[in-house]
């Protein structure tokens, strides 16, 4: 087999889309192609948000999910499938179903546990069976059995020749699989399926806490992993920007705001005067607590409690709590002024959090909140909760008692107050139905801490219990466990950016240790900005998502260890090599890969080989860790091939198939760094 074993089929037709404007043509038109292919707004972000690359094919296979166009393993499971259905009087469609990735590279690039194709005979004779008939074959060794398994391992070339080769020419594109997002895979016209992902969700004048930090991270990961794998994303962001704390705000500006400084910093202005007006609540709390005490213990006692009543009602009157409720009020009956303050408030604080968010690159689609619910929806959910009985009384409030709808861990829930307005709780379920309305998702993932278990628990049952199982199956919670002692050095934290530069100035202190490298670096600080948020960001994925951490700067900010900075390395380490090995990057496709034959070299193909199926599997784990410890992987093989596969110094044939290698890898490197939600760096 020549070494363009797919030359024929690889007729991928892409759906291209990235910043700046891709020259590919879309195969298929959406909405979010466009919107995605078109310049983030000069909304002065201080770095635009860079987009992803798809591509999809018109080429498909018998095989369902099969897409040996894109998907390089794909060619070898068809071929393994038909080669031994032929051979033995097994259904290829069983087997192709059936064959395994495998954890480590000793155990093949493939593996057929003979137990899953339900054969009456011993597994481990019946793995023997199967590997001696299956023939020879230009693709992969004759299979070995090992107990019960079938192993198949690639022959290097015809392996190496379609790997490299369509690496370093699909380039960011490889591995993304735009049919796999398809509503129907048989016509591609039909379109995109849609998922809203609605993750941050932080709380307007409140603290940027680490449970919202992880939620950024998460769900900037799933938008990305979902976009690479061809759905309609839509980035959510359900911001807590309604409730009485807005009256507080609102009556705190009028004592300690100041314009020039809601302008100039809203996020962290309207945090000091809710803190401050906070201060004078709890101040006035304590007198009126006290006088309630006295009031019940003199009821206790029979005496006459009338004189001090009237002086609490004045307290409590005159108190900033009862006077943000009045506020709030006012904001719920719809009067202007009201609305107008507040909205300045959340339109400020939102342009404030974009420039943070593009900071993360990541962009939101649409900016609902608590406040955007439609009252309309929620008494619209109220009537079905009714007439499915679903609610009832219960002391003025109207209540849904779980434990009789066969979900006694869900407790019961609030759904209405005694004085008739809604929670939290409320609002989620309007809302949920006014996205399905107005989106026609197919999915729907709320990337919230594990924190809020009960309450999304009970939303997705309200939801079912109304009829709407439909729409609950739609729906899905991914959730993560907290982060203890997220702080800044120079203590407790605030807001996101605090952090951000705080581990920003200590890469650049790291960075500054090394004076030459330094000095070649062309933007120092944006580059020490940008191996900050990468230390933060993959502290967060090492592990999986239900497992909470500590925070700890130093570790994160290592080079010692699978850290960010560590990633980083690997990434500029390649790009360093690229650019002395003075070969042109466009040209390395066309190089010899026979050279390649050393261990070290064909195991980091076999390695660039399954980054399509690593991305099938994450989309299956959703975790961040899937795709991380394959870039370790991939890192820790790279640093012990530097010695072996010399690329410097090497004879030209030989140098240009190495440096095809490296940067072939480099590309994989990329890639999953970008579906991570990194910026990889060039130098640093
Ligand atoms: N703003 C909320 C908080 O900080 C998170 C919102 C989660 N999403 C939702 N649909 N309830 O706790």
């Amino acid at each position: 087999m020549g070494r363009n074993l797919l030359s024929g089929a690889l007729r991928f037709t892409g759906v291209f889309f990235s910043r700046p404007l891709s020259t590919r043509i879309p195969l298929i038109p959406s909405r979010s192609l466009f919107r995605t292919a078109t310049m983030a707004s000069a909304d002065s972000l201080p770095a635009s948000v860079q987009g992803l690359t798809l591509q999809s094919t018109t080429t498909t296979s018998k095989f369902p999910g099969c897409f040996p166009t894109l998907n390089p393993m794909d060619i070898y499971r068809q071929h393994i499938a038909e080669e031994l259905g032929k051979a033995t009087d097994v259904e290829p469609d069983l087997i192709y179903s059936r064959l395994a990735w495998t954890n480590t590279l000793d155990k093949g690039d493939l593996s057929l546990p003979a137990a899953a194709l339900r054969i009456k005979k011993k597994p481990d004779e019946l793995a023997a069976e199967l590997a001696s008939k299956f023939p020879e074959s230009d693709l992969v060794h004759p299979p070995t059995a090992f107990g019960p398994h079938v192993q198949f391992f690639c022959k290097p070339l015809p392996l190496a020749n379609t790997v490299l080769g369509r690496v370093l020419t699909e380039k960011a594109a490889y591995g993304t699989n735009g049919n796999m997002g398809l509503k129907d895979p048989s016509d591609p016209s039909k379109g995109q399926k849609k998922i809203i992902i609605e993750f941050s969700s932080p709380n307007i004048a409140k603290p940027f806490h680490a449970g919202h930090l992880r939620s950024t991270i998460i769900g900037g990961f799933l938008a990305n992993l979902y976009t690479v794998m061809g759905w309609d994303v839509i980035k959510m962001n359900y911001l807590g920007d309604w409730g009485k704390q807005y009256g507080l705000l609102a009556n705190g500006f009028k004592y300690f705001g100041n314009e020039e400084a809601l302008q100039k910093d809203p996020i962290n202005h309207l945090f000091d005067v809710y803190v401050k007006v906070n201060r004078l609540v709890g101040e006035q709390e304590g007198p009126i607590k006290e006088l309630k005490e006295q009031i019940k213990g003199k009821k206790e006692k029979g005496e006459d409690v009338a004189a001090l009543e009237a002086e609490l009602a004045k307290l409590v009157d005159v108190s900033e709590d009862e006077k943000a409720r009045r506020y709030f009020k006012s904001m719920e009956d719809g009067n202007p002024d009201a609305l107008a303050l507040w909205s300045r408030f959340r339109d400020l604080s939102i342009a404030k959090y974009k420039q943070t968010y593009a900071r993360l690159n990541i962009d939101f689609d649409v900016y609902s909140g608590e406040s955007q619910v439609k009252s309309e929806s929620m008494s619209n959910a109220y009537k079905a909760m009714e007439t499915a009985g679903v609610t009832e009384e219960s002391d003025g409030a109207i209540i849904a008692d779980f434990t009789k709808h066969g979900a006694k861990k869900l407790g019961k829930a609030i759904i209405v107050r005694k004085d008739g307005t809604p929670l939290y709780l409320t609002r989620d379920i309007g809302a949920i139905l006014e996205r399905d309305e107005q989106y026609h998702f197919d999915r729907m993932i709320y990337v919230v801490a594990a924190q809020q278990d009960l309450h999304l628990a009970q939303l997705f049952k309200v939801t079912e219990l109304m009829g709407r199982k439909d729409l609950a199956n739609r729906c899905q919670h991914i959730n993560f466990g907290m982060v203890h002692g997220m702080s800044t050095r120079k203590g407790t934290v605030k807001f996101l950016d605090d952090i951000l530069r705080d581990v920003g100035d200590k890469m650049h202190e790291v960075m500054k240790k090394n004076e030459v490298k330094y000095s070649q670096v062309a933007n120092p600080e944006e580059t020490a900005d940008t191996l900050g948020i990468t230390s933060v960001m993959v502290q967060d994925m090492t592990g999986k998502r239900v497992n909470g951490y500590d925070f700890n700067l130093d570790a994160m900010t290592s080079f010692e260890g699978d850290t960010g900075p560590y990633l980083q390395y690997a990434h500029a380490r390649l790009c360093s090599m690229t650019r002395k090995s003075g070969l042109n990057v466009d040209e390395l496709s066309t190089a010899d890969f026979s050279l390649l034959t050393e261990r070290h070299a064909v195991d980091l193909i076999r390695l660039l080989a399954s980054w399509p199926d690593v991305l099938i599997n994450t989309a299956k784990t959703l975790e961040p860790v899937t795709v991380l410890s394959y870039l370790f992987r991939m890192t820790h093989m790279l640093s012990s091939s530097y010695d072996v596969l010399k690329v410097i110094g090497s004879e030209p044939e030989l140098k240009k198939s190495r440096m095809a290698l490296y940067a072939a890898a480099r590309q994989v490197l990329h890639n999953g760094m970008r579906v991570l939600g990194l910026n990889p760096v060039e130098r640093m």
